[in-house]
């Protein structure tokens, strides 16, 4: 097959690269290297099925030449975080809706068998009941959370008015090796930076605000369930275990295994405006459409993090200019 793996410099993109790539598919990873790293896809440079190309989704024109013959678009894409989008909104409406609308529309042009777009719990808002589904209204109070809206519900329309093949994925927290912390970052790669380095984790108000996490194997074998669904899927699923575990639990565990009780402790300072309180995922679609199952728990995950942070979290990030 050959793909086309936007954000695929980023986190969760570059294990997508990984795999296909090591499967033998025809990969295209296209990256800006806003938040994306060399050192994430360096080693599949080597890979004559690999392409690496820098360049933007807002490039309409160079999405229509590198689009021409892709089978499948991967959509990760994105300015992804939350703190980020209240400072620059227009840069996230602009990357996350209107570069999600040039995918869609020339995937429609040219005919792309599947298009998969990687939204996110973050749409839900906070829960307004437990666990949360997919018909859990859109409450999302800030930028991040109204732009993956938008996205998704253009992919909805182009899905509705074309008939497109187009999946939204709505993975909850996800977190593993290559989410670092520079400047923004996952609150996991942001406590364990800090904490490896002896710094206190910092935590917003009470720290009882909860999130589901998702481990990075958990979260591509989601996204490969999908690609080789036969079916279209038409409607959003959610992917998370189902588990809440508060910040301040977080905070904890994250100090016990970086080797630190005792020696660190988290400090509160004032809590953000519009942080979501609660988010639990009811994955029941995900798991009756696809089979999905998350085979991670949150400790296991927690501490393969941990040591792969030690040895590579605090490696030089590599743009490319
Ligand atoms: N990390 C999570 O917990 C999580 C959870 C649910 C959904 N998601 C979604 O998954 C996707 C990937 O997230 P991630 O955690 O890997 O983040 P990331 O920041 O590591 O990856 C995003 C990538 O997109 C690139 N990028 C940004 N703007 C671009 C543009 N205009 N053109 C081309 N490339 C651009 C960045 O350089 C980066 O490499 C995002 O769409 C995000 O919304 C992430």
């Amino acid at each position: 097959m050959k793909l086309l793996i936007t954000g695929g410099a980023g986190f969760i993109g570059s294990h997508l690269c990984d795999k296909y790539t090591q499967e033998g598919h025809s990969v295209i990873c296209l990256d800006n290297f806003m938040s994306g790293n060399l050192v994430n896809v360096r080693h599949l440079l080597d890979y004559r099925n690999f392409k690496l190309i820098k360049g933007d989704i807002r490039d309409f024109d160079l999405l229509e030449r590198l689009m021409r013959d892709v089978e499948v678009v991967f959509n990760l894409a994105a300015q992804i975080h939350v703190d980020r989008s209240s400072v620059e909104p227009r840069l996230t409406y602009d990357i996350n809706v209107m570069g999600t609308q040039n995918i869609l529309e020339v995937a429609r042009l040219h005919d792309v068998r599947k298009v998969i777009h990687a939204s996110t719990s973050e749409v839900y808002g906070s829960s307004l009941y437990y666990p949360m589904d997919e018909k859990h209204p859109l409450n999302a109070p800030h930028p991040y959370g109204a732009s993956k809206i938008a996205a998704d519900r253009m992919c909805y329309a182009y899905i509705q008015t074309y008939g497109m093949n187009i999946a939204i994925a709505r993975l909850f927290n996800v977190f593993g090796p290559r989410q670092r912390d520079i400047g923004y970052g996952g609150v996991i790669s942001i406590f364990t930076r800090r904490v490896l380095s002896g710094m206190p984790p910092m935590i917003y108000g009470d720290g009882k605000q909860t999130r589901d996490y998702t481990y990075i194997d958990d979260a591509v074998k989601a996204y490969d369930l999908i690609l080789k669904h036969d079916e279209p899927i038409t409607e959003p699923v959610n992917f998370g275990s189902g588990k809440e575990v508060s910040i301040i639990d977080l905070a904890d565990k994250i100090i016990d295994y970086c080797g630190k009780t005792g020696d660190v402790k988290p400090v509160h300072v004032a809590s953000r405006q519009g942080e979501v309180k609660r988010l639990i995922a009811d994955a029941s679609r995900a798991r009756q459409l696809l089979g999905w199952q998350p085979k991670y728990k949150l400790d296991k995950g927690l501490r393969e993090f941990v040591q792969w942070y030690r040895n590579y979290g605090f490696e030089e990030r590599i743009k490319i200019e």
